[in-house]
């Protein structure tokens, strides 16, 4: 087991996330010094649910950094589709590789696979958890667009309780000092209670509103979620909330002139395609910091002996996770690790309540 595993951004020091974005910076300004940096690496890329930007920046930064990539992003053209479990999977891979990236539909993945991995696990995204390279992403564009990542008004719209991206954004740009946010969703789909819990935690000002118009009106940066139809329980559930939220001209007339629009991608209807040609709309630029982002991060976990992320203190619990969505209902080897947070049992994995 390594201690340079990507799983959850609060493993990240504020002094680590700046000196990713200080290196980020330093690679985009002079790429060709970094063309050999991962000579003779391999990352592999263990892609179990749908990507294209994800999946594919991180391909693109070890090949800009002259390393090679292995991997599947349909796992049923591997051995999972004859059974083969999670560990036993990434036994075999991490001795095939330097580094590996992971995408899974099931919360809590990235961590299992970071207890049976040799080589540093980065989490890509597990179910609606967490998705912490794609905040470092959001988190390199607002350096380079915004010049700081402090004092910011912050308003996330959409699908706030199953968008992972909103999590670990908040979570991240909770840790900046006075950092606002306006979080702007249906009741439904409003974030879960453990992100107002850090929000408070480290006296961030929220404020919760259902009307994009408004609350657009003093933002420096609008983030716009598409609603995560394949995480809905029924299609029904799911009409009822799309298009709630559509940005269109109307509406960012209301805004400053320099507010940014970032969206993690894919887009589905939420920014109508008017909106691509203004120049406050930064998610395809957005993408390509993403990449920059993700070359800085893989030349840190591989290069960097400082660079080593902060683990959290777990026991095993008397208890089994209840979430259903959880990684321990479907990988029943693992350890019933558990942390402690206000007296309460959380699983390690996906961060519910235990007990
Ligand atoms: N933002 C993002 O995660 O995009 P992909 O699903 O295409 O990787």
């Amino acid at each position: 087991m390594t201690n340079k595993n990507l799983i959850d951004l609060e493993a990240m020091s504020v002094k680590q996330i700046d000196k990713l974005v200080k290196k980020a910076k330093k690679i985009m300004q002079s790429p060709a010094d970094y063309r050999h940096a991962c000579d003779g690496k391999i990352l592999a890329t263990l892609f179990y649910e749908p990507s294209t930007r994800t999946q594919m920046s991180f391909q693109t930064a070890m090949l800009k950094l002259g390393g090679r990539t292995i991997g599947f992003d349909n796992p049923m053209n591997s051995s999972v589709a004859k059974g083969e479990n999670l560990k036993d999977t990434i036994a075999v891979i991490s001795g095939y590789s330097d580094i590996i990236a992971i995408r899974h539909p099931t919360e809590g993945t990235a961590m299992a696979a970071s207890l049976y991995s040799e080589v540093p696990v980065i989490n890509c995204g597990d179910g609606g958890h967490l998705h912490p390279t794609q905040t470092l992403t959001d988190i390199v564009t607002l350096s380079c667009e915004k010049g700081r990542l402090d004092h910011l008004k912050i308003g996330v719209c959409g699908d706030l309780l199953n968008g992972r991206t909103v999590h670990s954004l908040i979570k991240a740009l909770s840790k900046y000092e006075g950092n606002s946010f306006v979080l702007i969703s249906t009741p439904e789909l409003s974030v879960p209670i453990y992100i107002i819990d850090i929000l408070e935690k480290n006296h961030c000002r929220y404020e919760i509103s259902n009307s994009l118009a408004e609350a657009v009106k003093d933002l420096d940066m609008l983030y716009m979620t598409r609603i995560q139809r394949e995480r809905f329980g029924s299609e029904e559930d799911y009409q009822a909330q799309k298009d709630v939220f559509v940005l269109d001209k109307e509406k960012l007339s209301n805004a400053r002139e320099d507010m940014i629009i970032l969206h993690p991608l894919p887009r589905v209807n939420e920014i109508t395609v008017e909106i691509d040609d203004d120049p406050r709309a930064l998610y395809f630029k957005q993408a390509q910091y993403g990449m920059f982002g993700r070359m800085a991060l893989i030349l840190l976990l591989l290069q960097d002996e400082d660079f080593v992320l902060n683990e959290r203190d777990t026991f095993v619990s008397e208890h089994h996770c209840k979430n259903a969505r959880c990684i321990t209902q479907s990988e029943d080897y693992l350890p019933r690790r558990s942390y402690e947070k206000l007296g309460m049992q959380m699983c390690d994995f996906c961060d519910k309540r235990m007990d």
